[in-house]
């Protein structure tokens, strides 16, 4: 939830205000017939009356929200600010509330303190009046809506929430690459991705950008249709329907555009071969995943150059740290405005072999270490023969946490710790201390 101090205070506008859409509860003409589906959003509703309740319930089975995530749940505001105490929050909230405006500005603020930065907000209320509308938008509310609402008027509020071409696309790439090969990029960018998709809650898609060796069919066990290579195969088709065909599911909130690993193409792509299905990925996913092969061509230098975030995983050794530097020096040099690339140090503590220790390769680079992973051969070869991520084979093991703060670093996110409810956790505290001791 963003503020937004762009908006005036002054009250010339207040008559046309009125009529805000949003601001009138129900229009029964409305014609919901040219209303596009959702994107692969997650969207959490927490109702305060039945009515509300129930447009909610009746909203997720429209056959616009059926890539959307839309969960409903009651208790109002005041249940909001305790769950996202608790959980990260999701693509957008909708929150209904019957109470005072000055109540409701206090929630508001509370909630802000609970809220990702990228989280939409959507109230909806009962007291309609332009100036508290102001105040609402100020705070960076998205949209407001007066009760009682039906489902029509969740579905169409989304919609154009998501809707305006002019906007930012919803989605944001996130390119992984090796310093070398078999630095374990792909390895990272599957498990980063799991975490995405689990702890964040968030849909994520992976491209496997590998089409002659890719590994991410094999490291989830999927063996599904050649993704990546029909979306590359029909640029005039691809659009979101096609994409949903070529998708594989991997969870609810993960799926693969995977490579088909045969060597009947040759991989030397034109340059811009992969910017329809970037753009298609952008349009309808939050997150995209690039799994760039350690290869420098054309179209691996476009790919990562254009990602709205780039993650080099290296080993602790010369080549790695030497093909590091000249990465980032391009990557600098070709996006002078964007932040430097997220380093993650990988395979560390490899037994019997010398190596550039982690703090080091990173002042060397001048960059700060995003993860270290500690070579874990059995865990790893493990995770990779039963194709499950680290986090499914051994859900204790600490590696698992690492890729789970990752995936936080990477999205901009701050996973927020679900908080022990049970009586015995302080308990069980202390004795884990002893036994420490
Ligand atoms: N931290 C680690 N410890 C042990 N083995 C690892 C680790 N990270 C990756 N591996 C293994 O290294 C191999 C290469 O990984 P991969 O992700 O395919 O590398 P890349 O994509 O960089 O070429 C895989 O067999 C993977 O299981
Ligand atoms: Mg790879």
């Amino acid at each position: 939830m963003q503020t937004n101090p762009e908006i005036p205070d002054d009250h010339e506008n207040e008559d046309q205000e009125k009529t805000h859409t949003s601001l009138i509860s129900t229009d029964p003409a409305r014609d919901l017939k040219d209303i596009r589906p959702l994107p692969r959003v997650s969207i959490q509703i927490f109702a305060e009356t039945p009515e509300c309740m129930r447009a909610g319930e009746e909203a997720a089975k429209d056959r616009r929200m059926a890539r959307a995530h839309l969960k409903v749940l009651g208790g109002g505001m005041s249940a909001a600010i305790e769950y996202f105490g608790e959980a990260p929050t999701p693509n957008v909230i909708v929150l209904e509330s019957r109470a005072d405006p000055e109540t409701l500005l206090e929630h508001l603020d509370r909630l802000a303190d609970v809220c990702d930065p990228g989280t939409r907000v959507i109230i909806v209320g009962y007291i309609n009046d332009v100036r508290f509308y102001r105040d609402l938008i100020r705070r960076g509310i998205s949209e407001y809506m007066v009760g009682p609402i039906r489902d029509m008027d969740i579905i169409s509020i989304l919609a154009e929430l998501y809707g305006n071409p002019e906007d930012d696309p919803l989605g944001k790439t996130i390119a992984f690459i090796g310093a070398k090969g078999g630095a374990g990029s792909s390895t990272v960018a599957h498990n980063v991705s799991w975490s995405i998709a689990g702890k964040y809650e968030t849909d994520v898609v992976i491209a496997d950008l590998d089409l002659p060796f890719g590994t991410a069919g094999l490291d989830f066990n999927q063996d599904p249709p050649q993704g990546i290579a029909d979306a590359i195969g029909s640029p005039d088709r691809l659009d979101d329907q096609l994409l949903d065909r070529i998708l594989a599911k991997c969870t609810d909130k993960l799926s693969l555009l995977s490579a088909p690993a045969t060597l009947d193409r040759l991989a030397d792509h034109d340059e811009d071969c992969f910017d329809g299905v970037i753009k298609v990925l952008q349009e309808g996913v939050p997150i995209t995943i690039l799994d760039v092969p350690h290869t420098w061509t054309a179209w691996a230098r476009k790919t990562i150059v254009n990602a709205d975030e780039i993650v080099i995983t290296a080993m602790p050794d010369l080549p790695n740290l030497r093909n590091a530097k000249n990465l980032l020096d391009l990557i600098v040099a070709m996006r002078p405005n964007d932040s430097p690339p997220h380093l993650v140090l990988n395979q560390v503590g490899m037994p019997k072999k010398p190596e550039i220790k982690s703090q080091d390769f990173a002042d060397a680079l001048g960059l700060e270490l995003a993860a270290e992973i500690p070579f874990d051969p059995g865990l790893f070869g493990l995770a990779s023969n039963n194709g499950q991520m680290v986090s499914e084979a051994d859900s204790k093991n600490p590696i698992s946490e690492i890729f789970d703060k990752l995936g936080g670093v990477v999205t901009g996110r701050v996973e927020v710790k679900k908080v022990e409810k049970s009586l015995l956790g302080p308990l069980l505290a202390k004795f884990k201390a002893k036994s420490q001791a």
